[in-house]
């Protein structure tokens, strides 16, 4: 058994999230983690939303209320809509606690106290209109590395580099159009080039493992060929304030100093929270930090990349002493360094790239107000941007749910109740396999492997495209046998095998599902006579703060009844009730409802 962290990239809390965003972070890190568990490995599963930061403070000022009050608004919306989609956290908190604030000021205290931590002049862009600070993406101009228009003081979507404002070419303010004005102010730096040989070394020891994606590493090492010290304070009254510097509330933590750090104060904060309810101890973490077996993969689009290949490992480097200055890890004792950084792709939305401003978005809330959970998470699975980007839209949205999911699977848990039910009420006992039963029950009981080692390496499009696989086979297995046919009482004996070794097919390609789409699952183990369970649900739970007593809700669970990823033999007996359907099949309509709500003709 092994410690696996999942590290799930943390939501900006500025809007709700659109299904964009849950096809990058959301959906593979659950699949992944519920694998892991059924596979009996140790999972611990964190995130949270990402609340400070500019875009909060300037949508906050513009609706007269208080950043922390947006902030609140949006944590709960986010929080429903993850639970909604079933995603399994053991932990999904908020980086406004004080427990968060804690853990990153103690890391910033030992990577300043190591040497990694640089005070040096910077120049800040202010707005002349407005006269506040204007932060890096909020400035636009051209990139001075590729020539792209429209990059952002912060980074370059065009070429991917990360840039610093005064660099662009004829930059302007995204907030009132005017030329911004840079004035030189002094911040706290990460001592990137400092940290540059370690994290060589370590790119260089997960590449020789050839289990990161190809463009991943690529893209990590070329970041490594022009280092620089990033900043990792800014002059903003909304964030963590800097240790040392707190007779200056204007300049706080950046969120490369925030909300990564996340990953390290959820986990604190998941063993502080079962500590307190009187589960283990306090210091439970440490098995997915400090050991070095453990293991920790990191899930988000590929936007994210710089934070979990470069800045974070600068952080945990820093942090443990192990840059060019040396030092020593401070109380939260040595941290492990990802496993692996699992960066998906864009998915775009009919052929455009989603842009909430331009109504060009399709908010997760609102594909569940009108669709079945597990219809989007299929879609995501089946279709999403694991390897290169992927595109939305509702007509494949439609067909693949009525015509995978409905007429495939749907259809094959469908008429092995109705037909087990009509003719024995229970699960019959196989009597004399044939080779053609044989066949069947081997194709499905080897997808265990096949699948799961799949999942494994985050082939997860390949590995439902393989259940898909099977579940044509069983299908494949009705056509064959005929069992509808089977009428006379002399047959009777071959029904019972057929419906049995059906029954059996059915339950493991269940199982497999679980990871994919666990709401279906559970009803489709209540239309095979179990409890409906077997696929753990997160909730959510109302707490207050560790610390303060603020009121928030997390998402949390408890996932340690899963069902062992493994053939189990159903039992002959279990009562089967006539079903009823568990996929909703969509009328062709909703493609065009749908285009519609986005202003789309078709
Ligand atoms: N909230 C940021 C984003 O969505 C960063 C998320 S990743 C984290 O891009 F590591 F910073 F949490
Ligand atoms: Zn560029």
């Amino acid at each position: 058994m092994s410690h696996i962290l999942s590290a799930v990239a943390w939501p900006y809390a500025n809007g709700p999230r659109h299904i964009g965003h849950v096809a990058g972070f959301g959906v593979p890190s659950d699949v992944f983690s519920r694998y892991m568990r059924m596979r009996g490995e140790d999972v611990l599963m964190v995130s949270g939303t990402d609340e400070h930061g500019t875009p909060i403070l300037v949508a906050a000022e513009e609706m007269g209320v208080t950043p922390q009050e947006l902030a609140d608004k949006n944590n709960r919306i986010i929080v429903e809509d993850l639970v909604a989609l079933g995603l399994s956290y053991d932990l999904f908190t908020r980086t406004t606690t004080v427990n968060h604030e804690h853990v990153v000021q103690q890391m910033f205290e030992v990577c300043r106290d190591n040497g990694y931590m640089i005070v040096q002049d910077m120049a800040v862009a202010i707005d002349p209109e407005t006269g506040n600070t204007l932060p890096d993406r909020y400035i636009e101009g051209t990139c001075p590395i590729c020539g792209a228009a429209g990059a952002r003081g912060d980074q370059c979507d065009n070429c991917g580099n990360q840039l610093d404002p005064k660099d662009l070419i004829d930059p302007i303010s995204k907030v009132s159009g005017k030329t911004p004005e840079f004035r030189v102010t002094q911040h706290y730096f990460l001592d990137l080039p400092a940290l540059a040989d370690s994290l060589g070394t370590w790119l260089d020891s997960v590449e020789a493992t050839g289990e990161w994606r190809p463009n991943v590493i690529s893209f990590s090492k070329h970041l490594l060929e022009d280092v620089r010290p990033r900043a990792m304070s800014r002059d903003i009254s909304w964030g963590i304030p800097v240790p040392g510097w707190e007779d200056q509330p204007n300049k706080r933590l950046y969120v490369w100093f925030d909300a990564v750090i996340g990953y390290l104060s959820a986990s604190v904060e998941w063993a502080r929270r079962r500590a307190a309810a009187g589960i283990g101890s306090a210091e439970d973490w440490r098995a997915w930090w400090n050991d070095p077996e453990a293991l920790s993969y990191y899930f988000m689009g590929k936007d994210n990349i710089v934070f979990h290949s470069q800045i974070w490992p600068a952080e945990l480097l820093a942090y443990n002493g192990e840059g060019d200055k040396g030092g020593h890890p401070g109380a939260l004792g040595h941290l492990n360094l990802p496993t692996q950084v699992v960066a998906s792709e864009f998915l775009t939305m009919e052929g455009k790239k989603f842009s909430s401003s331009k109504n060009v978005v399709i908010y997760v809330r609102d594909v569940l107000s009108r669709y079945q959970p597990d219809a989007l998470r299929y879609f995501i699975s089946i279709a999403g941007p694991e390897n290169s980007d992927a595109d939305f839209t509702w007509t494949e949205f439609v067909r693949r749910n009525n015509s995978e999911l409905v007429a495939g699977w749907g259809n094959l848990v469908n008429r092995t109740a109705a037909m087990i039910a009509k003719n024995f009420g229970e699960i019959p006992a196989a009597a004399t396999l044939e080779e053609i039963d044989q066949q069947l029950l081997d194709a499905v009981s080897g997808g265990f492997d096949t699948v799961g080692d799949l999942i494994a390496h985050h082939h997860q499009r390949a590995a439902l495209a393989e259940i898909m696989r099977l579940v044509g086979e069983a299908n494949t297995y009705v056509t064959r046998t005929e069992p509808f046919k089977l009428k006379a009482p002399e047959q009777r004996s071959r029904l019972a095998t057929i419906l049995g070794v059906l029954a059996q097919a059915v339950s493991d390609l269940n199982t497999m599902m679980c990871v994919f789409l666990p709401h279906s699952s559970n009803a489709i183990d209540r239309v095979l006579g179990g409890p409906g369970d077997i696929a753990p649900m997160p909730q959510l739970v109302e707490v207050t703060d560790l610390d303060n007593g603020a009121p928030y809700p997390i998402i949390t669970g408890d996932y340690s009844h899963v069902r062992p990823w493994k053939s189990v033999p159903v039992v002959p007996g279990t009562p089967i009730a006539k079903p009823k359907p568990v996929f909703q099949k969509l009328d062709p309509s909703v493609v065009a409802e749908e285009l519609e709500r986005l202003g789309i003709q078709e």
